[in-house]
């Protein structure tokens, strides 16, 4: 909660603006409590905002408000709502703020004069999806007979950098570094997959990456089935043929691993249309059956920042926070 009251002095962001910080506290967070009032925000139990904060507060949250509460919104929240895209319960939320006159501030929907997202956790997916797809492709090749385990997410970016290089040094015995395609490679996603994979030490040579002008001629595209490692990062915004279908997989491939990281798994123009489930950190594959012995597993987990909160959250609350101090100039 942040409401126009006191200035706050020497956080670690020096944050110089006319705000009281007041946040709730939680045992789930990658953040502990101490950390918040070290920084000498005020801290309050959780869910404190519904009851104890001022009418004029900012209610910063991130994901959805907690179900099954039907009464009145009177704060401003910022945070996403995903109700804009007719998805499951928007009258509902929008119906709060209508009966309680508050305002949304939808995330999703703060844009730069380019009309791009000014604060998305693209680059950590694309890093976390990297890491999960060249993991499974280790554990392809190390055991393969043991199914790819659940995953928790991992104190910091190092960790897991020093856990998935030491697999692909184990995997590749001394032979081939995996060649790795990333389709979507100028975005935010994935600059977050290139990255992942160059500091794993997989060779520049060995990472191939596609954008609008390779993809143009239209899919479907048998080079993707001569990667190891195949990365969709794409932004989809209109109807585009598939980029792979499920007969190309029958026949002669490399192609072990797909990571979905763009999720579009229940839109019709969904370009890699060969399975149909999210996938979760308790079972992070799901298998695709060919007619060829070579093992195809996809990773289509759609909160893939999670695996690296801590990193995560300070680049969404860095692209964040611009336009957090510009809230008192909202008229
Ligand atoms: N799985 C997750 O956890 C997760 C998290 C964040 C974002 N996402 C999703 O990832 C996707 C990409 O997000 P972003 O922030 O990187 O977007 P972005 O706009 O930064 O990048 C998308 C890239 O895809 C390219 N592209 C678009 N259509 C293409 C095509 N037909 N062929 C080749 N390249 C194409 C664009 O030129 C651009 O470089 C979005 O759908 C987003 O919702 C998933």
């Amino acid at each position: 909660m942040a409401s126009r009251r006191d200035k706050i002095k020497g956080t670690s962001r020096d944050i110089d603006a006319w705000f009281k910080i007041t946040v709730e506290r939680s045992t789930q967070r990658i953040f502990d409590d101490a950390e918040y009032e070290g920084n000498g925000c005020n801290m309050v139990p959780s869910g404190a905002w519904k009851t104890e904060a001022p009418t004029d507060a900012y209610i910063v949250g991130l994901k959805e408000l907690p179900e099954n509460d039907d009464s009145p919104l009177t704060h401003t929240h910022i945070f996403f709502a995903h109700c804009y895209k007719n998805q499951a319960g928007w009258q509902d939320i929008l119906g709060r703020f209508a009966r309680g006159k508050g305002v949304l501030l939808d995330l999703e929907y703060l844009t730069d004069e380019k009309g791009r997202r000014v604060a998305a956790f693209g680059y950590n997916a694309g890093f976390a999806g990297a890491a999960i797809g060249i993991d499974v492709w280790a554990q392809q090749n190390l055991n393969p007979s043991i199914e790819y385990p659940s995953i928790d997410p991992y104190p910091n970016e190092n960790k897991l950098i020093e856990h998935v290089k030491s697999r692909v040094e184990a995997a590749r015995k001394g032979g081939q570094y995996p060649r790795i395609m990333i389709i979507g490679a100028l975005g935010r996603c994935g600059k977050g997959a290139v990255d992942f994979a160059l500091k794993v030490g997989i060779p520049e040579n060995h990472i191939i990456k596609w954008d609008i002008a390779e993809t143009k001629k239209g899919g479907p595209f048998p080079e993707i089935l001569e990667a190891d490692i195949f990365i969709n990062c794409i932004y989809l915004n209109q109807p585009i043929p598939p980029f792979i279908t499920k007969d190309m997989l029958d026949g002669d491939r490399k192609l072990s691993v797909i990571v979905d990281v763009s999720c579009d798994t229940t839109n019709p123009h969904n370009p890699i249309p060969i399975y149909t489930i999210n996938t979760t950190f308790d079972k992070p594959t799901v298998p695709v059956k060919t007619k060829n012995e070579r093992p195809l597993e996809v990773i289509s987990i759609d909160h893939l920042p999670t695996l690296l909160p801590r990193e995560s959250s300070e680049a969404f609350c860095n692209d964040l926070l611009p336009s957090l101090l510009e809230l008192p100039n909202l008229s």
